[in-house]
């Protein structure tokens, strides 16, 4: 008896006291002391595969207070989470709802681990920014930075951790109705411009104004054949290296948290189980330290693709690829246990993929602090106030493009005592606005917008007259056309707002005829008889084939889609009040059958002479082969030169720097910003390169009659290219070097690289 006590009290009960101890204890990854790693891995030893495969498990949520509660769908993604089987929602807005979803995650799960909330914020979350190829068209890469962190502050404010933005598809197809989404076609400006939106969005991902960024759509979904939206993509290795891959690339190294497959094939593999993109490219070339998501349901899509049998063999594929975090399509739920339990998947690939989902979660604080971004005081507040919608009228403003402009008729003359404004969309709220301002939530952001007719009255008052000129589906009647001529020969400005629906950009907005609508020509033809000039405001989320109204109007200016603010902006721009500066990152097609047409293409074995005519060249018989207006173009109310092209070193060693320095000088009476851009040419290399590469731009101020001299400075890595294996390599040769205020109008000069 008394061997057994003296046992237990010196060998047992210490123990027990230690066991209990540590049950009472906070377990590490609960511990805010513990180093993030810390907390991880002792999650990671808790977790069960179930638990595991639930973090790789993102749905779409809604609502799930009032009486969407009882619904038996939202119900079962609850239990879902109560049985820590999802890991994140998209389309869960506003800080209630989140709220509400976080509590079941954190009260009611046995580990309770946070839930990230993410959503769509394309171009702003309340406060809608131009669309993003619109705000690339001002080369202001502040401004760029500064519009994705105001629609980061407020999304945050709304109980968001997570936008699936940028996106950074490089596209020169304007049939593509995503074009709108991204920085146009050229792959170094896209590069800059993607790390500048993945830097606005999630700063230092340190405060509860910043989010996760999503580098989408990975890769080269821009390249989509015909522009057919979820169509395949077939390209080269080393188109993918040299076009496509440098944005993606950008953002990723700019810091971003997240990467999404795409729809899309790459060498006949779909993006979400192509080992080469996700496994070799991303995680082992790039280090990409991040997570990867899928986009919505592509993991299960790989079934229809042809590459998966079914869903347990899409998942298999996916995770084996190197992909992660399962977007919708539940194979990921539904398969990865058993396919761990057979073996077929290592446990150790799953845990690599989990340890990267909780590391953000534990970097944004969630597990501290889950309720931090759901904050009801803080989202009504920071939404739609004076400054965001100041922000967004400047950003606006700023990517607005004058293509032309004969005898000056814009600004409009302060003496104007009649402004004509015709045109169904310069009322139209909604057509301020395109697909990704979240309509399938609810969130009503159209509500806000300031029509380009309110600006308009916001600024002239009385002087503005409106009508229709046609109806919302682009037809038009004589009675609507009668109207307009009206109205047009007793106005001092005739302001036509032509264009197609906001509603026509975006996804799965696709079109064959990416033109100005018939009716809208008729409109114009007629207004064009009353011997007044004529300004077009174009409204679209692409560039259009504007070759039938040139001639018709004396100047168009292109407002692209601009959000919230749009009236406003318009209206600074036509009165004057914003000399307009920005110019376009997509070129303008002269016709549908140019498309796609594009600067930085290929010499080919017979290029178009431009002194001489004759037969067997590179050309079509019917058009010409430049675009109407070209990458890099755009006007303004003042005119600029450039001259005294200098380079440092016609003979340049493969380790030297090249300076290259050009004068600008605003030539007219009125102050403006100047976007110069520098642009190379490879004459020989051992794969053929573009005839121009876009290698370096300044946006300069320049007072009326100020000349500055501007440098660039090029080194070896911008002169390189990629081959197919994704080796950068720079050869000696001849090169060029160009600089001007857009793609076709240059100076040049020779340069040899030894
Ligand atoms: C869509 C889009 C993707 C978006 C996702 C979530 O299909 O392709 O860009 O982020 O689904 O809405």
């Amino acid at each position: 008896m008394k061997k057994n006590l003296f046992v237990f009290i010196f060998l047992i009960a210490p123990f027990l006291l230690i066991a209990q101890q540590k049950s009472n204890e906070t377990p590490t990854y609960k511990n805010k002391k513990a180093s993030i790693q810390d907390r991880i891995d002792d999650l990671i030893k808790r977790m069960t595969i179930e638990e595991k495969a639930g973090q790789l498990n993102q749905l779409n949520g809604g609502t799930f207070t009032g009486p969407a509660a009882n619904d038996t769908g939202q119900k079962a993604k609850m239990q879902m989470v109560r049985d820590g089987k999802v890991g994140s929602f998209l389309n869960v807005i506003g800080a209630t709802e989140t709220r509400a979803v976080q509590k079941i995650a954190i009260q009611e799960s046995r580990l309770g681990i946070p839930i990230l909330f993410a959503f769509d914020i394309i171009h702003g979350y309340k406060t809608i920014f131009p669309i993003p190829l619109a705000e690339a068209c001002s080369w202001d890469i502040p401004q760029i930075e500064k519009n994705s962190s105001v629609a980061a502050k407020e999304a945050a404010a709304a109980g968001l951790h997570w936008t699936f933005a940028p996106m950074c598809d490089i596209s020169n197809d304007p049939r593509w109705g995503r074009v709108m989404e991204g920085a146009g076609e050229d792959p170094f400006y896209g590069s800059v411009v993607a790390a500048a939106r993945v830097k606005g969005l999630q700063g230092n991902l340190n405060d509860d104004a910043h989010i996760l960024s999503t580098v989408k759509h990975y890769a080269a979904y821009g390249a989509v054949e015909a522009g057919r939206e979820y169509n395949e993509v077939d390209i080269s290795r080393v188109a993918l290296w040299n076009k496509y891959l440098p944005p993606y690339k950008a953002a990723v190294d700019a810091g971003a948290a997240t990467v999404m497959n795409s729809f899309n094939v790459f060498e006949g593999v779909p993006a979400s189980g192509n080992k080469y993109l996700v496994t070799d490219v991303l995680l082992n070339k790039w280090k990409f330290k991040g997570f990867v998501v899928s986009d919505w349901s592509s993991f299960s899509e790989m079934i229809n693709h042809g590459y998966a049998a079914n869903g347990k063999d899409a998942a298999y594929k996916a995770i084996s690829a190197g992909s992660m975090m399962d977007m919708e399509s539940k194979v990921v739920i539904e398969n990865l246990p058993q396919l761990v339990k057979e073996g077929k998947i290592n446990v150790q690939q799953v845990d690599d993929a989990v340890k990267r989902i909780l590391f953000y979660k534990f970097k944004l604080g969630l597990f501290d602090e889950p309720y931090k971004f759901s904050d009801e005081k803080r989202e009504a507040a920071t939404e739609l106030s004076k400054e965001n919608k100041a922000e967004a009228r400047k950003a606006a403003a700023g990517s607005i493009v004058l293509l032309k402009n004969d005898n000056q008729v814009l600004p409009i003359n302060s003496s104007a005592k009649k402004i004509a404004l015709i045109g169904h969309y310069a009322k139209s709220k909604e057509d301020m606005f395109d697909f990704w301002i979240g309509y399938w939530t609810g969130k009503p952001a159209v509500d806000d917008a300031v029509t380009i007719y309110d600006g308009l009255k916001n600024k002239y008052g009385n002087a503005v007259e409106y009508s229709e000129g046609y109806n919302a589906d682009a037809t038009t009647s004589d009675a609507l056309i009668n109207t307009a001529v009206q109205s047009a020969s007793t106005a001092d400005v005739v302001l036509v707002n032509i264009g197609i629906s906001g509603k026509m950009a975006g996804e799965d907005r696709a079109l064959a005829y990416p033109e100005i609508p018939e009716a809208q020509i008729q409109l114009l033809k007629a207004l064009q008889k009353t011997g007044k000039p004529i300004v077009a405001l174009v409204s679209s989320g692409r560039p259009l084939v504007l070759t039938k109204i040139q001639p018709l109007v004396s100047s168009i200016v292109q407002c692209w889609i601009l959000g919230t603010e749009t009236g406003n902006a318009v209206a600074d721009v036509l009165s004057g009040d914003y000399n307009p500066s920005a110019k376009t990152v997509m070129s303008f097609p002269y016709a549908i059958g140019q498309i796609p047409v594009y600067y930085n293409h290929f010499n080919t074995s017979r290029p178009l002479p431009t002194d001489k005519d004759g037969n067997w060249f590179s050309r079509y018989r019917d058009i010409p082969n430049a675009p109407l207006y070209p990458f890099g173009f755009g006007l303004s109310y003042t005119t600029y030169s450039y001259s005294n092209m200098q380079i440092s070193n016609p003979i340049m060693e493969r380790t030297d720097k090249l300076t290259v320095t050009v004068t600008v000088t605003n030539t007219g009476k009125i102050d403006g910003e100047e976007i110069a851009q520098l642009y190379i040419r490879d004459i020989t290399a051992s794969i053929i390169r573009p005839v121009k590469e876009l290698k370096g731009f300044r946006k300069i101020k320049l007072k009326a009659g100020e000349s500055k001299e501007i440098s660039f400075v090029l080194s070896g890595k911008d002169l390189s290219f990629y081959d197919g294996t994704g080796q950068m390599h720079l050869e000696p040769g001849a090169f060029k070097v160009f600089v001007g205020g857009d793609s076709e109008h240059v100076l040049g000069k020779d340069f040899v690289v030894q």
